[in-house]
């Protein structure tokens, strides 16, 4: 176990920044004053450290030098430097306060301001952090120096979540190197060769026509007003809503008056109007409600207003980046439909009803059944959307209120595959390191994982160590994403035989010695075993069950054993399949065969789907472990527990979420509590599971929407999103981070641990939960594992990765000191193949894939709430390739049927390369029986986890229709060609033949 890391700088993404510790001091002479700082490091960041104040626009550490806005200038050895380019060096001298550096500055902030258009008390950036603004007046820029004029060209406003304002972009070139070097899509350019340069969109002048992912990145690092998220307009002060028929004559008249009164009255009026905004603006720490990244960020609000979402750079999983869903896609949380009061069935009809009204009759249904049938009869279900306080209560209800251990969560669906794999081999359920380490590996082995719609931001710092370092990537998948197009080598197995490919890869590198003896003989048991289970798995064997040639097979294998770090990725691609344990269990063996396995940059690391997915499970919702993934069944554990709730707790497992659902067909389960889940819709045999909430004698939904599910339920309570409660949630790296009230309940609801807690009162327990601290402090207390997590501990962006000791000390990366089996030591585990299910034959001749959207998650129930992400993904659809379009003589927009042995979907046709053949797939993103691919998946189900078989399916296909709309629509990124390039291309500014080097004026400053 490590200390936990105090450097700021860790988990910052953008260019590589090292540690302080890592680096030799070195001394440097400031305008005089001798001052130690670590070699190398930039000189801008060294110097904010001391306070000393060097202006500078287009400069963010996260982005490094861009060399664009020549307001940073001094004196190195008696020669003129940008100091932004500039990082230490043992006896480098500078000069800050010369009056060449200094004249040289104030040039370049007067062509800044040649270029944009200072009316700050109407502009909605005027909330301190504008760098413009700040700069003008930092430098005590007295007046405009050269006249500000208009632009060309239009503001562009074509884009669902940002504007464009040509007039006011200073061409600091921030937007392009965030979007061509940290988000690594490559849509932004700058055209320096125009006569008035301008940022353009994959070479064009329309946002919304082009490669755009709408990450935000752009939006976020713009110094000023020119790229604005569309939420910002008209809201953010008292004086941006006037329309432009006033704003613009009152701007014009403080424009005459300007010039014979200068800026600073001007800058005085502005502050007042800022401070106003500051008052009534506030910005709030919360953690990202949609995916397992687990980006941080400060949301900024008035009342219930979302005005912007703004990533900071000490946010330590995230910085400055975010992807389209948590930049832009909140506004569910202020959607009319709303759920603002419990609703009780009654004849069949919905009615509103008190709280009061609502947790007795749960009371007394609960208890009758209870009375009735035993504990067993009633099941629980805890949200991976929830905190892990709310994940602790509902496990804690099941089994201290109610007496069952029939509770479990949604990482049913996805993630239970991959714990299983992780258990086995190497201890821990979770990924072994941290985003850092797969940043820094040498090669990356991506399995059935899409990880830039799944996982964007950690694709995004996959594709910067490509991009930047050289990273290889071996990408295994069936269809063709964007890490496919990117990939240094891509295999397309045949569906569910990756077991096959994997295992035959290890027994080659075994057989040519190519292993990590070392590393076998002093930290691995079972080589012998396993060995001996790997003897059908030949390169042979595994191209006639795979298709992949041996040959590829074999060279692939030999990258990986001579590669000097490698981490293993994987997602659903490989879970959610009948063998989804042994394939993570596979991939875990390979990492330890190779040595890939408890130093920096190696290990296994399954990306977990939602947000909390990880947290839920870490807080013992699952059937069979308490909080900390102790055994139920362990006699200590649960005397433990017993003392601690002062209750007598059930003993046997309970069933799992998939279990569960055959137990209420059996009529074995009588009542059930789901707490913010559709299970209706997400759970594999979607008909098979409502036909089961049929069966319940009585069934309460927790959530914040009336969704499929509830409408089975004969108790509905609103909850709360994540930005009206507190909590933590646990990302996919093991890390804790905390999440801060932005705004309280809407009326009528109540944070989800409150509700948890009144009900638990209601069945007669003394909870007296007043904060979610209180319940955190409990876990803690009685796990281990968390000993050492408390809300102190992660105060603002403050995080911890567990295993936390008692003293707070954190475990950025698992097994450096050794396995956590009781020789320290991991364990090659054992396998056989066992072939999918319900393969293609003659009457169900397609294999249906699926998976997540960038712009949708999960069933869409929050993201089809927002305007922006519905008009990107208006609908479901389903891929089919062209090959298999033509034989079936339909086109995107054609209308068909999907028919499985189990049910059947109508969506429209999108035809793409993405797939191949007769695989075609359908994105998870549908609300409605209609629509939902889990109508088509059986009950087949993981041997070890009970995971559906979510990818195994077959289906034929009925064209209902030739013709019909097309269901992207076509400014969707996915049909434009971006334009990568390495970066801003300063150089070009400065070849052009109007551009001077500073101090000297320019001639025509307006152009720059
Ligand atoms: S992909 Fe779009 S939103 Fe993201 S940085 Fe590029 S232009 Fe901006
Ligand atoms: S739009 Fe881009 S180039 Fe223009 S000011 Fe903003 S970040 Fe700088
Ligand atoms: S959805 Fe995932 S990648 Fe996107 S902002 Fe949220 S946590 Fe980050
Ligand atoms: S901060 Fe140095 S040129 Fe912009």
């Amino acid at each position: 176990m490590t200390e936990s890391t105090t450097d700021p700088n860790r988990g910052t993404p953008g260019r590589p920044q090292q540690t302080d510790t890592e680096q030799v001091l070195c001394s440097v002479n400031v305008d005089g004053n001798l001052l130690i700082g670590p070699a190398g490091k930039p000189l801008i960041d060294f110097l904010e450290q001391h306070r000393i104040d060097l202006p500078h626009v287009c400069y963010l550490p996260s982005l490094g030098p861009i060399e664009t806005c020549d307001t940073c200038w001094v004196e190195v050895d008696g020669e003129l430097q940008r100091g932004c380019a500039l990082t230490l060096k043992d006896g480098m001298s500078v000069r800050i306060d010369s009056e060449a550096a200094r004249d040289a500055r104030h040039e370049g902030a007067d062509r800044i301001v040649a270029r944009h258009e200072l009316y700050c008390s109407v502009c909605e950036n005027n909330n301190g952090d504008c760098e413009v603004h700040n700069v003008v007046e930092r430098m005590e820029i007295p007046y405009q120096r050269y006249p500000y004029k208009e632009k060309p060209y239009e503001l562009d406003d074509s884009h669902p979540f940002y504007q464009y304002d040509p007039d006011q972009c200073i061409l600091c070139g921030r937007c392009v190197e965030a979007c061509q070097n940290i988000q690594v899509t490559g849509t932004l350019s700058i055209d320096w060769a125009r006569d008035d340069p301008r940022v353009l969109w994959d070479g064009g002048e329309v946002a919304n026509e082009s490669s755009c992912v709408s990450c935000g990145h752009c939006v976020t690092v713009c110094p000023c007003n020119a790229l604005m998220e569309k939420t910002m307009v008209g809201q953010a002060g008292p004086l941006t809503a006037l329309p432009e028929s006033v704003k613009r004559p009152a701007i014009d008249l403080v424009k005459r008056v300007e010039p014979t009164v200068g800026f600073k009255p001007i800058f005085t009026l502005s502050e007042v109007d800022a401070a106003w905004r500051e008052s009534e603006i506030k910005r709030t720490k919360t953690v990202c409600t949609y995916c397992g990244v687990g980006c941080a960020f400060e949301m900024w609000t008035r009342d219930r207003t979302i005005l912007k979402v703004q990533p900071v750079e000490e946010a330590p999983v995230n910085g400055i980046s975010t992807c389209v869903k948590g930049k832009f896609g909140w506004d569910f949380v202020n959607a009319e439909d709303r759920l603002t009061t419990p609703l009780i069935r009654e004849n069949g009809e919905f009615r509103p009803a008190s709280w009061e009204e609502a947790y007795a009759l749960i009371a007394r249904r609960f208890l009758e059944i209870k009375e009735a049938h035993g504990p067993d009869a009633l099941s629980f279900v805890a949200s991976s959307k929830c905190t892990n306080e709310e994940s602790y209560l509902v496990q804690k209800l099941a089994r201290a209120v109610i007496g069952t251990n029939n509770v479990d969560n949604c990482s049913r669906y996805c993630q239970s595959p991959a714990t299983q794999g992780l258990w086995r081999t190497v201890g821990y359920g979770g990924d072994e390191g941290s985003i850092e380490d797969l940043e820094g590996a040498e090669l990356l082995l991506i399995v059935g994982s899409n990880t830039a719609e799944s996982h964007p931001v950690i694709a995004t710092r996959l594709k910067q160590a490509q991009k930047h370092r050289g990273q290889r990537h071996i990408v295994a998948d069936l269809r063709r994403h964007e890490m496919v197009e990117r990939a240094d080598e891509h295999i397309h197995p045949r569906p569910g035989t990756d077991l096959v490919w994997i295992s035959a890869m290890t027994k080659y590198i075994l057989d040519q010695g190519l292993e990590d003896r070392a590393f076998l003989d002093e930290k691995v048991n079972g080589l012998d075993e396993y060995l001996d289970s790997l003897a059908p798995f030949t390169l042979e064997y595994a191209e006639a069950e795979t298709g992949i040639a041996a040959a590829r097979l074999a060279d692939l294998a030999r990258q990986i054993a001579d590669a000097g770090s490698v981490c293993a990725i994987w997602a659903m691609g490989v879970t959610q399949h009948v063998n989804g344990s042994d394939v993570s269990t596979a991939l875990a063996n390979l990492m330890l065969v190779t040595g890939n396995s408890g130093r920096p940059n190696t290990g296994c690391y399954p990306m977990r789907g939602h947000n909390n997915v990880q947290g839920t499970s870490d807080f013992g919702a699952m059937p069979g472990r308490f909080p900390g993934y102790e055994f139920v069944a362990d006699d200590q554990v649960r005397a433990r527990y017993e003392a601690g709730w002062g209750v007598t707790l059930p003993k046997e497992k309970g069933y799992n979420n998939h279990t569960m659902v055959q137990a209420m067909h059996d009529r074995k389960i009588r009542a059930m509590y789901v707490l913010a889940e559709e299970m209706a819709l997400v759970d594999a045999n979607a008909r098979h599971v409502q036909e089961g909430f049929d069966q319940l004698d009585f069934m309460v939904v927790q959530e914040i929407f009336f969704t499929r599910t509830c409408e089975q339920a004969d108790v509905v309570l609103p909850g709360a999103p994540s930005v009206e409660k507190e909590g933590t949630y646990v990302n996919t790296e093991r890390r804790f981070q905390r999440l801060y009230e932005v705004m309280p309940p809407l009326t009528g609801c109540k944070a989800d641990w409150r509700i948890l807690t009144e009900l638990a009162q209601a069945l007669g327990a003394d909870w007296d939960y007043q904060n979610p601290s209180e319940i955190m402090d409990e876990a803690a207390s009685l796990a281990p594992m968390f000993a050492g997590v408390s809300y102190d501990r992660l105060e603002g962006f403050d995080s911890l990765q567990w295993p936390v000791r008692a003293d707070g000390a954190d475990t950025p990366h698992l097994y450096l000191d050794g396995y956590p089996f009781e020789d320290g030591k991991a364990r090659l585990y054992p396998l056989d193949f066992h072939a999918p299910s319900e393969p293609v034959n003659e009457e169900y001749d397609l294999h249906v894939n699926n998976g997540r959207l960038l712009e949708t998650f999960h069933e869409g129930n929050l993201t089809h709430r927002s305007r922006g992400l519905r008009s990107q993904v208006p609908g479901n659809f389903v891929e089919v390739s062209p090959q298999l379009a033509e034989a079936r003589g339909i086109k995107t927009g054609s209308l068909v049927k999907l028919i499985s042995r189990h049910g059947e979907i109508s969506v429209h046709v999108l035809v793409t390369d993405r797939v191949a053949g007769n695989e075609v797939y359908v994105p998870e993103n549908a609300t409605d029986n209609e629509h939902a691919i889990n109508m088509l998946a059986s009950n087949h189900a993981d041997k070890d986890s009970h995971t559906p078989a979510f990818k195994e399916i077959s289906a034929r296909l009925e064209v209902v229709q030739v013709e019909g709309p097309a269901p992207l629509p076509a400014d969707n990124f996915r049909f434009w060609t971006a334009t990568p390039q390495s970066g801003v291309l300063t150089e070009r500014k400065w070849q052009r033949q109007d551009y001077v080097q500073p101090p000297a004026a320019a001639r025509n400053p307006e152009k720059f």
